[in-house]
């Protein structure tokens, strides 16, 4: 089974470039929305850094996620997306002093701080201006996900978050500083995970180190659980919305809120990965010594998953119904790693054939380059192409 896709539209298109399916993506916010509502207290932000695209941040502004940012680049351009500040949270190990400012002068809900340094310029930026900023601190939960390595973050060997043996520490310290407030526990273990024994298991943590505060009657606001959830790229025809209601569930059954607590969400992945396609045209059929090869026009510097992480995305060429053949769909980028895929079925491919590079909507267009000189892929939406 292939996807459906208005080719006759593509025909007069420069190629490569993304298309949003942009009622997949209503339809996955509308299950986000449905399963998450089932909850009290949960709050689900999207996580800009799979897509920025400003289209698809409209609707997904439009149907009430908050805003998860990393830079003062993703803060700018949720707002202009129509965010309210009050729902946009900044997390990152490295942020810069004009970074802070920006979320400052913003009044952000919450600075998901990394480190005692950094909470005390946060503390003193903060001060400059006569503000207090509110800050939960990202502690690593040492838990391990079961992911591509590249990919897991929530182990003690990563950079990522404060050590669970200095949470006490860091928060007198917070609460010594004039200029912040602490107001919350954030967590995140990694990316591309189906195995809701990974989030239970953050649950369990959570839930261990909950009791350890209300020993010592600490209260936290809120609990913010980071994203994370997979996406099938094996068959993004037949399983295009991911499953909400698991992940949800399982948060629900296994992490033990308090009263008035609120548990965030900062889905990526989940929310974009299957509403978008990487279009491409082939260039060239080239027989090798031993394989075939169809070379494409779009490369690593439109999509670099396969490259940078041997990620795997289903690719149809959509303009072929021939027998299928194995080939290996390369780019035109000179380097060996621009590869999409290697001895994969494709309908018969000849010059000019439409290639649609699958479950490209998350860490596909916003990590492309212009290495090689080449242009930045262009964007459509399906409306508009309708
Ligand atoms: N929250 C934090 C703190 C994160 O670091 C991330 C992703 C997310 C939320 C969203 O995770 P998601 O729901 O999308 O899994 N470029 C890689 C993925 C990097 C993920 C980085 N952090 C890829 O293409 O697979």
């Amino acid at each position: 089974m292939k996807g459906t896709f208005p080719i006759e539209k593509f025909q007069q298109l420069r190629t490569p470039f993304y298309y949003y399916d942009t009622e997949l993506l209503r339809k996955t916010l509308k299950t986000i929305g449905d399963e998450a509502e089932k909850h009290e207290g949960f709050v689900v932000h999207y996580a800009v850094k799979a897509n920025a695209n400003p289209n698809l941040m409209r609707i997904i502004r439009q149907a009430g996620l908050g805003a998860d940012c990393v830079s003062g680049g993703e803060i700018e351009a949720a707002v202009k997306a129509g965010f309210h500040s009050q729902k946009i949270v900044y997390a990152g190990v490295g942020k810069s002093d004009w970074e802070i400012n920006l979320a400052l002068d913003q009044d952000i809900f919450c600075f998901n701080v990394e480190s005692i340094p950094e909470l005390q310029v946060i503390n003193e930026l903060a001060k400059q201006k006569g503000k207090v900023a509110r800050v939960a601190f990202r502690l690593n939960p040492n838990v391990g996900a079961h992911t591509h390595a590249n990919i897991t973050t929530g182990l003690a060997e990563n950079k990522f978050g404060i050590a669970m043996r200095d949470m006490f520490a860091v928060i007198e310290e917070a609460e010594r500083m004039e200029n912040v407030h602490f107001v919350g526990l954030h967590f995140h273990i990694g990316s591309q995970i189906l195995d809701m024994g990974d989030f239970q298991a953050l649950c369990n943590r959570v839930n261990e180190l909950q009791d350890q505060l209300d020993a010592r009657r600490i209260r936290v606001e809120h609990i913010n659980v980071g994203g994370g959830l997979g996406v099938d790229y094996e068959h993004p025809n037949h399983i295009p919305i991911p499953d909400f209601k698991a992940y949800f569930d399982t948060y629900a059954k296994k992490l033990k809120l308090r009263p008035g607590q609120t548990l965030h969400f900062e889905l990526g992945r989940a929310v974009v990965a299957q509403c978008g396609t990487l279009i491409t045209r082939t260039l060239y059929i080239k027989e090798g010594a031993v394989k075939k090869f169809a070379i494409v026009d779009a490369g690593f510097t439109d999509l670099i998953r396969p490259a940078l992480y041997q990620a795997y995305h289903k690719i149809e060429n959509i303009s072929s119904e021939e027998p299928k053949q194995p080939y290996d769909v390369v780019g035109p980028i000179c380097e060996s790693t621009d590869v999409f895929a290697k001895h994969f079925d494709l309908n018969t491919a000849h010059r000019g054939d439409l290639m649609a590079i699958r479950t490209a909507g998350a860490y596909g267009e916003i990590m492309a380059s212009q290495y090689n000189c080449r242009q930045l892929p262009k964007a459509y939406m399906s409306d508009e192409l309708a």
